[in-house]
């Protein structure tokens, strides 16, 4: 299907052709914006006429004499101190919504015209230990920029850099070998029950292997041991902590189903993946002077990076006794993923307080050359995930709150929300027990995704479920009533566009902000800002809602009307469908 223009683009060009017949050299855009007193207004010639010292308002008089309006416009007219207001045509926002129409798969919206390839590092647990909120956000946030991305038809590459590797793994591993049966565990079919199962049993190992290093000496010498014997590759070392790594997944997977989210194993590229990289990493740094050695570490420094005492901070690439640690393995992944992988971008959804981390990983690749103009590393920051009380979230006894648990909770309370309408709605036990999890994983990603990544926010399960306000069962319940009404309409009548039709104020819009959704996922790929969509289906929702209000559709007063209403309501469906499903939320059909 051949993308649709957008409304506002055609409009833009018919000024655009205007203003430089008016003024040749000028190059200007006509700042168009939509409007309340007309479908939009343009702002763009007050900039103009000041730097062509004419009066704007004869200028915008003059552009407006050159407007070709065919059957695009139906009024222009000078307004304020030198806009222009611009009334479209009923006819032609109904064809073009008809055109998207046409086009259930991609409703009209362009591919991307440059796509590249990008690599998202997101979704990185750790090795043995517990998924907490931080895991979430990544995760949720990573999801919805692969799924923005690939609908512009980018090349995404997924990297899950879990923390596997590490001096942790040494006392892990030696407690397993004098405790052999510790992860023992029947094998079942129930992903989320073994997934808590391999957790419970990873959690208890790692505290009694915790607590036995701190009392017992002689264990510590033994862990220690492991450590050297698991970084030179004893098989017998390494096949244990495959065994940790293996545990581990199940329970990641068991996790990532519960958020209804794809992960893929090949795309499981750990810290330990790069191993063979190192030494290599380390020895092109210190030959192109990059790093230096310093008190026998190898180090890169930075003149704007300093410590509270004023002195350097380096980026430590190889420690003192020979070690690599975080860095060194996040440089060989960049190596990796700009030479291998062959990407011109790549992105790390992590937490904003490891921005110092990739500010100096990122600086000190662009000075050995591996980034540069062409290609380009960009984290995606985001902040803390706080409780009610607007501390960072634990629980009550001050530990870190298990993100199944929350999960959990989340389903829970959306189910009791979901089973307050079943009846009415006629859904079945089955159909409670989905949406159940729908409403609730929905809740919990639209939260984290309508607020701007960088932001810290509250973690409030009541809002988050409730039926007012900006949240996901809002939306899901816009999509659910869309479905009932195409539904009652039945056999008598199927959604047609009829462009002869005159629009009511509310129908143009919302067939208005239709027609937005196109340059709305451009900018939102653009700038990796998922909640600028959110925002955008969130008024999609509310836009609904006025329609409803002031256009009734199976009573409307003619078949034809009737047709046309039922066309719009379905491409919002559509159009909500999809968005949501670039957000990683589902829209269930009965609700
Ligand atoms: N595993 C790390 C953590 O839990 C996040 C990894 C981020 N990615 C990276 N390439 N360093 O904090």
């Amino acid at each position: 299907m051949a993308p649709v223009t957008s409304l506002t683009a055609s409009v833009n060009q018919r000024l655009a052709v205007a203003l430089s017949a008016t003024l040749p050299e000028a190059v200007v855009d006509p700042l168009l914006r939509r409007s309340d007193r007309a479908d939009y207004q343009a702002n763009g010639i007050l900039a103009l006429a000041k730097k062509a010292k004419a009066n704007p308002r004869e200028l915008a008089a003059q552009v407006l004499a050159k407007v070709e309006s065919g059957d695009l416009l139906r009024e222009i007219e000078v307004s304020g101190p030198g806009f222009l207001n611009i009334t479209l045509t009923d006819k032609a926002i109904t064809r073009n919504l008809a055109e998207r129409y046409a086009d259930p798969d991609r409703l009209g919206v362009a591919l991307a015209e440059h796509p590249g390839t990008t690599v998202i590092d997101y979704a990185q647990p750790n090795v043995a230990k517990e998924m907490h909120v931080g895991h979430l956000r990544s995760a949720v946030i990573g999801d919805a920029v692969v799924q923005i991305l690939e609908f512009t038809g980018e090349n995404v590459v997924r990297r899950h850099h879990i923390g596997d590797w590490g001096t942790q793994f040494g006392m892990l591993i030696q407690y397993l070998d004098e405790h052999p049966h510790e992860l023992d565990h029947q094998k079942s079919d129930d992903l989320q029950a073994s997934g808590e199962e391999a957790m419970s049993n990873l959690d208890r190992l790692y505290k009694a292997a915790r607590r036995l290093f701190d009392a017992d000496e002689e264990f510590k010498t033994r862990a220690r041991r492991r450590v050297v014997d698991l970084q030179a590759g004893d098989p017998a070392t390494l096949a244990a902590w495959q065994k940790f790594v293996d545990e581990s997944k199940i329970y990641f997977f068991s996790v990532f189903e519960k958020l209804d989210m794809e992960i893929r194993d090949p795309d499981i590229v750990g810290e330990s993946g790069y191993n063979d990289m190192l030494a290599e990493t380390c020895r092109l740094l210190e030959e192109s002077g990059v790093a230096v050695r310093s008190e026998g570490a190898l180090c890169v420094f930075f003149d704007d990076i300093k410590g509270p005492d004023g002195n350097p901070v380096p980026l430590i690439v190889q420690k003192s006794d020979g070690g690599y640690g975080y860095a060194a393995t996040d440089l060989s992944a960049i190596r990796d993923r700009v030479f291998n992988l062959k990407s011109n971008t790549l992105l790390y959804v992590v937490d904003a307080r490891q921005s110092l981390h990739f500010k100096m990983v990122f600086e000190t690749a662009r000075r050995a050359g591996w980034l540069n103009d062409d290609v380009k590393a960009q984290q995606l920051a985001f902040g803390t995930v706080l409780g009610k009380d607007g501390k960072p979230f634990k629980t009550r006894e001050g530990e870190t709150v298990r993100l199944v648990d929350l999960l959990d909770e989340a389903i829970d309370r959306a189910t009791t929300v979901v089973r307050e309408k079943a009846e009415k709605v006629g859904l079945t036990e089955e159909e409670i027990v989905e949406n159940g999890r729908y409403v609730g994983i929905g809740a919990v990603k639209y939260a984290d995704l309508s607020t701007s990544a960088v932001r810290d926010y509250k973690f409030d399960l009541d809002q988050m479920v409730s039926l007012n306000g900006d949240t996901s069962v809002y939306l899901q319940y816009a999509y659910a009533r869309i479905q009932s009404i195409l539904r009652k309409a039945g056999e008598a009548a199927a959604p047609v566009a009829h462009p002869e039709l005159e629009l009511a104020p509310a129908e143009r819009a919302l067939g208005l902000h239709l027609d937005q959704f196109g340059e709305t996922l451009a900018e939102v790929a653009e700038a990796y800002e998922p909640h600028k969509l959110a925002a955008y289906l969130f008024k999609l929702a509310t836009l609904l809602t006025t329609f409803y209000d002031q256009c009734p559709v199976l009573k409307a007063d003619t078949p034809a009307q009737m047709e046309n209403r039922l066309f719009l309501v379905d491409l919002t469906a559509r159009t909500l469908h999809r968005g949501m499903a670039l957000l990683g939320i589902r829209t269930p059909e009965k609700l």
